[in-house]
């Protein structure tokens, strides 16, 4: 296991629409498990691999409450496709790992039915609602190169690019911890 960099916003890499996995083997397998380790150590409910600068469509996520640590909801997804949406819809303020600090709100359908492959290589379906379905495309969305704040007006987009590039600097000049 190894943790990896998370890569802040503005960043190219963060714009590339990811490519499909073959199949789910050892070496795809290694990496699930190092970002399922990543997004814990950084306390994120998801994470995508673009993320950790891979470019391959497979996320991660865990949205079992905070406070409930005892029921670990994991859920590992390679090629995750979303085949149904709710006409229903609601607004949530999101975070990112890749845009710390800053919550940006987000209208997204209230339920999705989403198909992927699993860690062992099996095809799934899931239905899901509440904060799982905005994680889900929230996730998806990170492998097509979509931001939350690529949803804001303009002007509020610039702005919140303005906070992140200034917060980038400071995580620069911090010290190493290595
Ligand atoms: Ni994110």
């Amino acid at each position: 296991m190894a943790l990896l960099d998370i890569i802040i916003a503005p960043d190219p890499r963060l714009k590339i629409v990811c490519q499909p996995v073959d199949k789910v083997d050892v070496s795809v397998r290694q990496l699930m498990q190092d970002m399922v380790e990543t997004m814990y150590h950084n306390q994120g409910a998801g994470l995508a691999a673009p993320q950790v600068g891979v470019h391959k469509r497979i996320i991660v996520m865990d949205v079992s409450p905070n406070d409930r640590e005892d029921i670990p909801n994991l859920r590992i997804m390679a090629n995750p496709e979303i085949f149904w949406r709710s006409d229903e819809v609601d607004r949530y303020t999101e975070g990112c790992l890749s845009i710390p600090e800053l919550g940006v709100s987000v209208t997204r359908s209230s339920r999705v039915k989403c198909r992927y492959i699993d860690e062992n290589n099996v095809s799934k379906e899931v239905e899901a609602s509440g904060y799982w379905a905005k994680c889900i495309q929230h996730e998806i969305d990170h492998l097509d190169g979509i931001l939350t704040f690529d949803y804001q007006s303009p002007l509020k987009k610039s702005m919140i690019i303005r906070k992140l590039n200034k917060i980038k600097k400071q995580i620069d000049t911090l010290p190493s911890n290595a």
